[in-house]
């Protein structure tokens, strides 16, 4: 089958091997309980029903003991991937299993960081419609509204930064599943820290599109964030 025969399908990958150690709780962070389910749950809800997705591929890490308790784990919709060391392995290891899955090369791929439980469907559906057409892809991204500081290496404030072109990523990130695993495949044989796919894709030389997404597509990181992410939904219901 080549390119005209269908327009791209659109795929979701979420690596999901991390630990999260800045959360200091007993287990990784994407397996912490938000109101009534865990935050992966919350996440991978987002996606499941979404009509434009071909499918879903999950990277974990290799004896993870908590997948498998999860309702989501026996869903059909969900492939499990390999998760790697860093983020990037995790990823690359997810788009080396869509590709198994019969993703082609100029499909769309939306890589959504496990522990970003609050992204809203609207803002799913904006970056769908936004970069369908567009030739490199891009993400979710929120301008920078908080003044800015360069710090010294003796932890003083060394300039303020120019924050009007500052710009927060988010995810999901986009991009053609192909570009996207050379680009990262590329980096990392480099050496080059990629710590998300916007900038894989940047340093193969294009230039990722910015979609302004909602600031509360938290991801969460601190306790402090699961606190204020509780509230939130405790607020909803
Ligand atoms: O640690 P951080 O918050 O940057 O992780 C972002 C996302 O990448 C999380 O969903 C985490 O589970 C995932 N990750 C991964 N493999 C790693 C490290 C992080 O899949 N080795």
């Amino acid at each position: 089958m080549t390119h005209s025969d269908h327009p791209p399908f659109f795929w979701a990958l979420i690596p999901a091997a991390g630990i999260g150690s800045r959360m200091r709780a007993d287990r990784p962070k994407q397996y912490l309980q938000l109101v009534d389910k865990t935050i992966i749950e919350h996440t991978l809800n987002c996606f499941l029903d979404h009509p434009q997705l071909r499918g879903i591929v999950v990277s974990l890490a290799e004896h993870d003991p908590y997948w498998h308790a999860l309702p989501c784990a026996g869903d059909a919709r969900i492939v499990r991937a390999d998760g790697g060391a860093e983020r990037a392995d995790s990823v690359l290891n997810g788009l080396l299993k869509l590709t198994e899955l019969g993703a082609r090369d100029h499909d769309w791929v939306l890589v959504h960081d496990a522990a970003r439980p609050n992204l809203s469907r609207a803002d799913l559906d904006l970056l769908l419609s936004e970069l369908a057409d567009d030739p490199v892809g891009g993400l979710l991204a929120v301008p920078a509204l908080d003044t800015l500081k360069r710090a010294g290496a003796d932890g003083r404030v060394q300039s303020t930064v120019d924050r009007s072109t500052i710009w927060q990523a988010l995810t999901p990130q986009m991009f053609r599943v192909g570009e996207l695993q050379r680009a990262m495949a590329d980096a990392l044989i480099a050496g080059v820290v990629v710590t998300d796919e916007a900038s894989a894709i940047e340093w193969s030389g294009k230039s990722p599109r910015l979609v302004e997404g909602r600031s509360d597509n938290i991801k969460v990181t601190r306790p402090e964030d699961l606190l204020s992410l509780s509230r939130l939904w405790l607020h909803r219901t």
